[in-house]
């Protein structure tokens, strides 16, 4: 079969764009995405996200014209996994993707996961969306895998060839084919796990680890803001330990970590448990944005400086560094309290390139002074900034709140 590999990836977002570059150096691959302005810049060879370069290639197309994928054998799902309003899990573009692929499926074709889901998900709600459309029988007449992502946006030394994969499939055969299929563009390797609802289950569960790490770090900050001793300074010292694990306190937005546990608390649900930790870690991280909130009006107070009217710069808005995606950034939170509290906020992020009210240029080439200023994201372009820029758009005493401790002269930090 190999040689026949025909692959259609659909979603050609951050996770699909990489992976369909980097299948088409073997195979012939047809990246789908629905949004034709997407497609329409993958054409022009560029990547809005600034994650890939993009380089048309024989065996490469890009296309938002669903018939374009019926001679693939191969059809592979990376459509986003987000949470509703009510933080339950929203499957909708996996429901539709899967319905879409459903209309193309021939015998012996084979259908990967990619999108981040709880176990059970390709099985228990994938598999009959397929086989109803298709009139086609599961592990008879089509196959599937799931093999989750784990690239890292925005750092370059970890992306989708150079990150061992994890990969499972349908049955022993299957999940050797995949698992061949991936090893092709995967130079680090691959893992198989034993099946899908195993594979599935480890990718929320890298996440789930970060989150509530990363809980128990904003706590202790919590406390040690508290007992006026710095946070940074305590891990510094803590982490000299062989075998103390490096997690950082701050704000947790992003369509992972701050998404992920809630499929896994939705699934167990499902079965009766609460699973308090993950749900406690998760309200606690989402509480930080009003904690540095409080931790601003409280700076503010300390310099004799109005709250209301005050002038606020916040440095990032995307939620995490060196990278332009704003998907559920806390930092909005931020912004819209100050907002809330009659603050003039303004923003800004040489990384986006959008139309929102705060957001503004280089302030630093500018003639506007704050009040307070947050950094917020670790930018490599904040990382230079010394005292004297500061000072400089800042009123009288400067009030620095560092959330990612980048300087050593802030007046206030993690
Ligand atoms: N971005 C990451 O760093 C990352 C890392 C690991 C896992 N993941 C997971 O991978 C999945 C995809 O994430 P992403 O960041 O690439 O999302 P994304 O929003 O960047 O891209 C998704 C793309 O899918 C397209 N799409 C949506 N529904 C579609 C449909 N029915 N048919 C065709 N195209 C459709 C959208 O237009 C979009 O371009 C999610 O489950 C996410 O949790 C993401």
């Amino acid at each position: 079969m190999e040689l026949n590999y025909k692959i259609a990836i659909i979603g050609q977002g951050y996770v699909g764009l990489p992976l369909a570059i980097s299948f088409s150096k073997f195979y012939h691959t047809i990246g789908y995405d629905k949004s034709l302005d997407r497609i329409d810049e993958l054409n022009r060879e560029h990547d809005s996200n600034l994650e890939v370069e993009v380089k048309a290639n024989e065996l490469l197309s890009f296309s938002s014209n669903k018939d374009d994928i019926k001679d693939c054998n191969i059809f592979i799902i990376t459509v986003p996994t987000p949470v509703k309003e009510n933080n339950l899990p929203d499957l909708s573009f996996v429901n539709s993707a899967s319905l879409l692929v459903s209309k193309y499926l021939k015998k012996g074709d084979i259908v990967i996961y990619e999108s981040t889901v709880y176990p059970g998900v390709t099985e228990d709600i994938c598999v009959p969306l397929l086989e109803k459309e298709s009139n086609l029988v599961f592990n008879k007449d089509f196959y599937c895998g799931y093999s989750p992502e784990r690239i890292n946006p925005g750092n370059n030394s970890k992306k989708v060839n150079n990150i061992i994969k994890v990969t499972s499939g349908s049955n022993d055969t299957i999940a050797n084919v995949i698992d061949n299929l991936y090893q092709k563009i995967i130079d680090a390797g691959t893992f198989k796990a034993p099946s899908i609802k195993v594979a599935e289950a480890s990718k929320v569960v890298e996440n789930i680890q970060r989150d509530v790490n990363i809980a128990l770090m904003n706590e202790l900050a919590i406390i040690f803001d508290n007992i006026n001793i710095s946070t940074s300074e305590v891990l510094e010292a803590a982490k000299t330990k062989w075998n103390f694990l490096d997690f950082k306190p701050g704000l947790v937005g992003g369509h992972c970590i701050g998404v992920d546990p809630y499929y896994m608390i939705y699934k167990s649900k499902e079965f009766g448990y609460f699973p308090d930790l993950i749900n406690k870690s998760r309200e606690l991280n989402n509480s930080i944005p009003n904690f540095i909130i409080g931790k601003t009006i409280e700076l503010l107070s300390i310099h004799k400086k109005n709250i209301e009217k005050s002038k606020v710069l916040i440095l990032g808005y995307t939620f995490k560094e060196n990278c332009n995606d704003i998907r559920n950034t806390q930092v909005e939170k931020i912004l819209s309290g100050l907002n809330h509290l009659g603050c003039f906020v303004d923003i800004y992020d040489p990384l986006i390139k959008m139309e929102h009210n705060n957001l503004i240029e280089n302030p630093f080439k500018a003639s506007n002074k704050y009040d307070a200023i947050i950094a917020a994201v670790s930018h490599n372009e904040f990382l230079h900034y010394t005292i004297n820029d500061f000072k400089q758009i800042s009123n009288e005493n400067l009030v620095l709140l560092d959330i990612k401790s980048m300087y050593s002269f802030s007046t206030w930090k993690f």
